[in-house]
């Protein structure tokens, strides 16, 4: 017989069976390298101003916009089901979107209404999360606001975020997620935290964020006034060593945590954030992501309960401590194994 080691055939056949480690479900899953645990998942939910039932999205099957009391109660499923968190995002009434987007400050802004409800009714049982941008709260759908001639003003912008971000942590928020890709976002952020006794509150920064055509489902989740692209803020799909960039500065001015957003179409970067810090890595699994395997499945054209798991195992394998996920606390139930 040929020597162990060796790749040659012969008479007996390959020395090396790399097929024995996968003869039967026991044995692969005794050497699986990879798994996802129902703990490293996120569950990003909207929440609507002005519903009396929740609202199906188009474009996202199966995914809906939150009233108040119905967010409550997937909050208790997220707890139940062994989730890191929910992550909220806020849809307000047209009549309380304007230039500024001064509803994301507002106690009774719809975001810090959500997160309040859903912080008293889950307490520490899962991870209360916050997305702090503007772009659901301006009448222009921008993530900041306008110098006038029409370009977000970075550190203007700034100055809310920071301010959004405690009334976030003062509404109950264990985690915010800046995702405006503006400079200097997260150490404003953390300053401002900490000035306003929320030193416990986590950074989980948006680090490398692409502007991506992905987002498609996301914009009619969150009714979005935008009209053309986030491309002077979010990053070139074309760009690689500039994620790291960005990354690097998020980690520098205190982020607790750092996320490669879009994923599927960046497992590069994400393999690459991972080995280039010591934060935890998070990584989103969009809306458009989502709508891809939701779409196809209903044609008939994939199998879809293989297919989540596949792209979760995949971002996992990527490098990806936590994934955001609409499948979450699906996963955690029917599909985890
Ligand atoms: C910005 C934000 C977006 C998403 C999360 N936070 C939209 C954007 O940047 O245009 C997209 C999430 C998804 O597509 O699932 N507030």
């Amino acid at each position: 017989p040929a020597a162990v080691g060796s790749a040659g055939v012969g008479s007996t056949g390959p020395a090396v069976r790399p097929r024995r480690l996968r003869v039967n479900p026991v044995i692969r899953a005794m050497v699986a390298e990879t798994s996802v645990a129902p703990r490293q998942l996120i569950l990003p939910v909207f929440v609507a101003e002005g519903l009396t039932e929740p609202r199906p999205i188009s474009s996202m099957p199966g995914v809906v916009q939150h009233t108040v009391e119905s967010v409550r109660k997937v909050a208790v499923e997220v707890a139940e089901a062994g989730l890191a968190g929910i992550m909220l995002f806020g849809v307000p009434t047209d009549e309380h979107k304007d230039a500024v987007g001064s509803a994301a400050l507002t106690e009774d802004g719809i975001l810090n209404v959500a997160l309040r409800t859903v912080r008293d009714e889950v307490g520490d049982a899962t991870l209360v999360m916050s997305d702090v941008c503007l772009d659901e709260f301006t009448d222009h759908g921008h993530c900041g606001v306008l110098t006038p001639a029409g370009v977000v003003d970075n550190d203007a912008t700034v100055e809310i975020y920071a301010a959004m971000a405690q009334a976030h942590a003062a509404a109950g928020a264990h985690v915010v997620a800046p995702s405006g890709m503006m400079d200097g976002q997260v150490g404003a952020i953390r300053a401002a935290l900490d000035s306003a006794g929320a030193a416990d509150v986590a950074v989980m920064a948006y680090g490398a964020k692409y502007a991506s055509a992905f987002y498609g489902p996301f914009r009619e989740a969150v009714g979005s006034s935008l009209v053309g692209d986030r491309r002077t803020y979010q990053q070139d799909p074309a760009n690689a060593r500039e994620a790291l960039r960005e990354v690097l500065l998020d980690v520098a001015q205190g982020a607790d945590l750092v996320m490669v957003k879009p994923a599927l179409a960046y497992l590069d970067i994400l393999r690459t954030v991972r080995d280039s810090v010591d934060v935890p890595v998070a990584a989103y699994n969009v809306s458009g992501e989502y709508a891809m395997v939701e779409a196809a499945a209903a044609q008939g054209w994939i199998n879809r309960d293989a297919a989540i798991v596949e792209t979760l195992t995949s971002l996992r394998r990527a490098g990806a401590d936590v994934v955001l996920t609409y499948w979450a606390l699906e996963y955690a139930g029917r599909l985890h194994s």
